[in-house]
């Protein structure tokens, strides 16, 4: 062990010197000035102030001068690496405020943006539409009705009492899913023209099945109408094999699901999509809405029809609007009839010979909206209804047609396109 060096002269000992602990600590503070970031100071803090700064070293050689040079070179030393402590903290403290500056700039969430520059969402205006006609129904003591768009032949045809070869099934008009199954012609279940249990039916079987007696359906319907559709008719439409599976083209087949499925009276609305091999065009779309209703009671007429279209009127286009019932033809309905009211634009005005011409109504002063009848007994039969104790009347309307009728729309293509700017028009009702 070596004590200290009594002859030791700090002012010779090189790093000890004033002039080199000056330069020190000056390159100590240039480095520690010009550092940019934290991580530039970090380095200079190593360099100037850590373990093997120079500063640091010649600080270690303080303790071998001899006791009278240590205390001028020790506060010579010390006050350099006061210096340089001080300008550390402050350099430190003034890139961390920086860098604090900086995160609040680039991490700022500026809140005065406009928090509502996505709009809400709203219904479209063809279900808008929908609800309110389905609510004029409801309001009559209605119940809606649904079924499925994918949908078996015999009940969007056969039972409907549309021929076999009726034109609307032609290809042309309806969008085939599935062929009919084949199953043996005679004995096998859904054998003689049921659904024969293609997707969606639920398993109701055709008119003739044997399903048919006993639940629900059976109060009102036993006996006869379900053997006297067995034989010949429209309905044994002579094809074997189940149904073939469509999409629907009308809502009417929900008539045939509310008969085999509702207890008698029967009051139900249906509305939903539909669907025809159409082309697009102004006034044609391969797919469209529909809205069916359909009573069966005892005692229904021809009347009851009239006064419920006529309140249908009223409610959507306002009271006042005569309608009229003009002879047509649908397998399904017996007599049927072809609705139109009068023009809720011009009142009939641009009919007579002085009237201005109305758009709306081509000035004919009436504007067709439906197509109506009294249920044909043999769809009543097809459904095991008595048809000599009930009887029923059914309606079926467009539901773009009513739109564009109430609205002006000229172009049905609006209707499907999603433009908002088509739909903001109608409001945005949730
Ligand atoms: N289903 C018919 C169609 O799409 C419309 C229709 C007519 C429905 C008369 C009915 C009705 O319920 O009775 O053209």
């Amino acid at each position: 062990m070596s004590g200290p060096n009594t002859n030791y002269d700090p002012v010779e000992v090189t790093p000890l010197s004033p002039d080199e602990v000056a330069r020190m600590r000056d390159e100590a503070l240039a480095a520690i000035a010009s550092a940019r970031t934290l991580e530039e100071l970090k380095e200079a803090r190593i360099a100037h102030f850590g373990d093997k700064a120079p500063l640091t070293l010649a600080n270690a050689e303080i303790g071998a001068l001899p006791p009278q040079a240590r205390a001028e070179a020790g506060k010579r030393v010390g006050a350099a690496r006061a210096e340089v402590r001080r300008a550390l903290a402050e350099r430190t403290a003034q890139l961390e405020a920086e860098r604090d500056r900086q995160v609040l700039l680039t991490e700022a969430v500026d809140v005065t943006l406009p928090w509502d520059r996505m709009p809400p969402g709203a219904r479209h205006p063809v279900t808008m539409a929908a609800d309110r006609l389905s609510d004029v129904f409801v309001a009559m003591g209605y119940e809606v009705a649904e079924g499925p768009e994918a949908e078996a032949e015999w009940y969007n045809f056969d039972a409907l009492n549309f021929p076999p070869d009726h034109p609307a099934r032609e290809a042309q008009d309806t969008l085939f899913v599935a062929g009919p199954k084949e199953t043996p012609a005679e004995g096998g279940p859904g054998g003689t023209g049921g659904p024969g249990g293609t997707g969606g039916t639920g398993g109701t079987g055709g008119p003739l099945s044997s399903g048919r007696s006993g639940g629900p359906l059976s109060s009102g319907r036993s006996g006869g109408p379900l053997s006297s559709g067995r034989s010949g008719g429209p309905l044994s439409s002579g094809r074997s094999g189940g149904s073939g599976v469509i999409l629907r083209t009308h809502t009417s087949p929900v008539q045939i699901r509310a008969m085999l499925s509702r207890p008698l009276p029967l009051y139900v609305v249906s509305p939903g999509r539909t669907y025809r091999s159409d082309a697009l065009d102004a006034t044609h779309s391969p797919v469209f809405h529909q809205i069916e209703g359909l009573a069966v009671d005892e005692g229904l007429t021809m009347a009851d029809l009239r006064g419920a279209i006529q309140s249908f009127v009223d409610a959507m286009f306002g009271e006042g609007l005569r309608t009229r019932f003009r002879p047509d033809f649908f397998p399904f309905t017996e007599p049927s009839a072809d609705v139109s009211m009068e023009c809720h634009i011009c009142r009939g005005a641009s009919a007579r010979p002085d009237g201005e011409p109305c758009r709306v109504c081509r000035s004919q002063g009436w504007i067709e909206i439906a197509g109506c009848g009294m249920v044909n007994p043999r769809v009543l039969i097809a459904c095991g209804i008595d048809p000599d104790r009930y009887s029923g009347f059914a309606f079926g309307l467009g539901i773009e047609r009513t739109l564009m009728i109430g609205h002006g729309v000229t172009d049905i293509r609006d209707t499907i396109e999603g433009d908002v700017r088509f739909s903001r028009a109608f409001g945005t009702e949730i």
